[in-house]
């Protein structure tokens, strides 16, 4: 998928430097909604072996991880993860996504949120995607708002985000109503 001039793809080990490179750039800006991260996190290094660990749990069915990435240069700009991944009655997933600073307000989130939808529904089969924001981060609730997803409540200290356990809103889209099949 290439939306204004990025394309999404799957996750590689090779994209360790340049994820290294913009969470680098974007450390402040991001902290607010990130957990606490060990220095390592910011290094080609550490983002291998990270990388190497998503991978294991992709191949083990929980995680489908992306990244985002300059058509033209290679940069990588953003992220979104199909996380948490289970079959059965619950037959769900959840989202996490950020975007480099430069590259905010050209729907590139959106886009790649909808069609992780779309991956989720007819690659996973899976029944629903969720998601949850700050209580106060708007960018992110607009974006969920604008790919289908509803509020389904509040979750008090739901997850350690900068230093504390930060109340969060959930959301939901709903992506079919069959049964499941695994
Ligand atoms: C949330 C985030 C991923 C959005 O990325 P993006 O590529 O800029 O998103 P899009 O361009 O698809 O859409 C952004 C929407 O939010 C809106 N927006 C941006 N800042 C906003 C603000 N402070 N208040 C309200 N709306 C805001 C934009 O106007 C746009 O809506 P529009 O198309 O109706 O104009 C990006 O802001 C980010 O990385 N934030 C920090 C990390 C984060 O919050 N991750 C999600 C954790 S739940």
């Amino acid at each position: 998928m290439i939306i204004n001039g990025v394309e999404m793809r799957g996750l590689a080990v090779d994209d360790a430097a340049g994820l290294a490179d913009v969470l680098t750039r974007n450390r402040a800006y991001l902290a607010p909604y990130e957990p606490s991260r060990p220095e390592a996190f910011y290094t080609e290094a550490g983002q291998r072996a990270r990388i190497e660990g998503m991978l294991d749990e992709r191949d083990g069915g929980r995680l489908v991880p992306y990244v985002l990435v300059e058509a033209a240069g290679g940069a990588v700009v953003g992220a979104m993860n199909l996380g948490s991944i289970a079959y059965g009655p619950l037959c769900s997933g959840g989202v996490g996504y950020w975007v480099d600073r430069e590259w905010h307000g050209k729907g590139l989130a959106t886009a790649a949120l909808e069609e992780v939808c779309r991956a989720a529904r007819d690659e996973l089969g899976l029944h629903r995607i969720e998601a949850q924001t700050l209580v106060d981060n708007t960018a992110s609730m607009r974006v969920l708002a604008k790919a289908g997803f509803t509020e389904i409540g509040l979750a008090p200290r739901y997850l350690h985000i900068n230093g504390a356990w930060r109340d969060h809103r959930l959301f939901q889209r709903v992506l079919h109503d069959d049964p499941p099949t695994a």
